[in-house]
């Protein structure tokens, strides 16, 4: 198992750029079968999670040409909905395929999809959400599912903001007959920028980017060429990483409108930087940084994936913070790892968490529980005391492509071993 060991307090600074959106790379993949003719994705990162789906694309029949940063889909060859086979379940993504599928074949089986392990991640808005649009869904002891017939257009409200329920029904309900509203859907950037992608190749969609989406089925969806939006949370990993290690550091080719929830905090706690219309820069400085309450939320309230990044920067900020994750109750458990390094994290309960800072942090063995606790134990360990060894990498590489490479040529000492 690789690891990666990181020398800690060594300055950093440069120029460092962002790579395609793995969340909305996943979702361009499934947007390969809505056609059969090829679909060329560029600005494509070949991060693990993205690699995983393209491997259950494999696994029905699809043929992919992988580039430099792009891959052309041939799903021609694809000949059934059978989402069985173990590389399927071991991914939560698969849920997207749904639509494309059942447009094609009429019937998707599909065992209960894996993922993140950062709490209960129940499919139940799915299903429901399918059987709204018209199509009958079998269960088989909560293990397997099949989903029978063609969406035929209806009206769904989501009891909870789904960012993947949202974009598999929109998926399914763009190509087929007719109209779907859907409302309470959620409002992230990769659903409006797959909504632009489906509307460039005949979809009739209006309202994607906020809180209902009105979609009219077409009888066919075109392919052609889709370019991934800059990741928004790999941005914000490196803004915070920059801001806790006190660096002079710009973040290129990235969109700051996706950022401006953690914008505005950087502004309570004090952190200086300079907005441009595609980087932001954060400035070296040696101010004494003030805490901030950060209470996580659907977009464009404070990314949950940022959530872990930030509480290891609030541990380097003057006071008492209090980080509040209302998306998901398992991704508060890196607090012992922080701890152990010597911040001074209290865990209120599964949901809340209250940071006593500053801290000195001190470097540790310790191992990566998911893709972002991951990314916040690479910058505790940047600007930790001596060396930190992070276990299980595999976790940070399913999000961040290449990171140590790109961390060493902004003077970071972080090698894989
Ligand atoms: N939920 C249900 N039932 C469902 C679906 C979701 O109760 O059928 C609940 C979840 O348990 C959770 C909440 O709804 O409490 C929101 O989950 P959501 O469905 O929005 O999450 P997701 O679509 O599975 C995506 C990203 C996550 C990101 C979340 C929240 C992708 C592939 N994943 O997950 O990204 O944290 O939205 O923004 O788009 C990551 O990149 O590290 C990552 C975990």
């Amino acid at each position: 198992m690789a690891q990666f060991k990181i020398q800690g307090q060594i300055p950093l600074s440069g120029k460092i750029s962002v790579s395609g959106a793995k969340n909305a790379a996943l979702k361009a993949i499934a947007a390969s079968l809505l056609s059969p003719q090829p679909l060329k994705i560029t600005n494509f990162p070949f991060v693990h999670d993205v690699r995983s789906m393209l491997a259950v694309l494999e696994t029905i029949g699809a043929r992919i040409t992988r580039g430099d940063h792009e891959v052309t889909i041939d799903t021609s060859n694809v000949a059934s909905g059978n989402l069985l086979d173990a590389a399927a379940r071991k991914i939560r993504t698969t849920t997207l395929l749904i639509g494309p599928l059942l447009h094609r074949f009429g019937e998707v089986q599909m065992g209960f999809p894996g993922g993140c392990v950062i709490g209960r991640r129940p499919i139940d808005i799915f299903i429901n959400g399918y059987r709204a649009l018209g199509v009958q869904v079998d269960e088989d002891d909560g293990e397997r599912f099949i989903f029978k017939g063609k969406v035929t257009g209806g009206e769904f409200f989501f009891p909870q903001v789904s960012v993947t329920a949202t974009e598999s029904l929109l998926l399914a309900a763009c190509v087929g007959v007719g109209r779907t509203i859907l409302k309470n859907v959620a409002m992230e950037p990769e659903i409006p920028a797959l909504a632009e992608y489906l509307s460039a190749h005949n979809a009739k969609i209006s309202g994607a980017g906020t809180a209902s989406i009105i979609i009219e089925g077409v009888p066919e969806i075109t392919a052609g060429e889709y370019k991934i939006i800059p990741d928004r949370v790999e941005a914000g990993s490196f803004l915070i990483m920059a801001a806790a290690a006190r660096a002079e550091l710009i973040v290129e080719n990235c969109q700051p409108e996706h950022l401006e929830s953690l914008l505005a905090t950087f502004d309570q706690i004090g952190v200086p930087y300079t907005r441009r219309q595609t980087s932001v820069a954060v400035h070296k400085n040696d101010r004494t940084f003030a805490s901030a309450n950060i209470k996580t939320h659907e977009y464009p309230g404070f990314i949950t994936d940022l959530q872990a990044p930030m509480t290891v920067f609030l541990t380097q900020c003057q006071g008492q913070s209090l980080v509040h994750e209302t998306i998901f109750e398992g991704r508060l458990f890196y607090i012992d790892l922080l701890n152990r390094m010597g911040a001074n994290i209290l865990l209120c309960d599964p949901h809340r968490a209250l940071v006593q800072g500053p801290s000195r942090l001190r470097g540790k063995i310790i191992d990566s529980p998911d893709i972002r606790a991951g990314m916040a134990m690479v910058i505790a360990g940047l600007i930790a005391r001596g060396e930190t060894i992070i276990g299980n990498i595999e976790q940070i590489d399913r999000g961040y492509e290449a990171l140590d490479e790109r961390l060493r040529r902004i003077g970071a000492e972080i090698t894989r071993v």
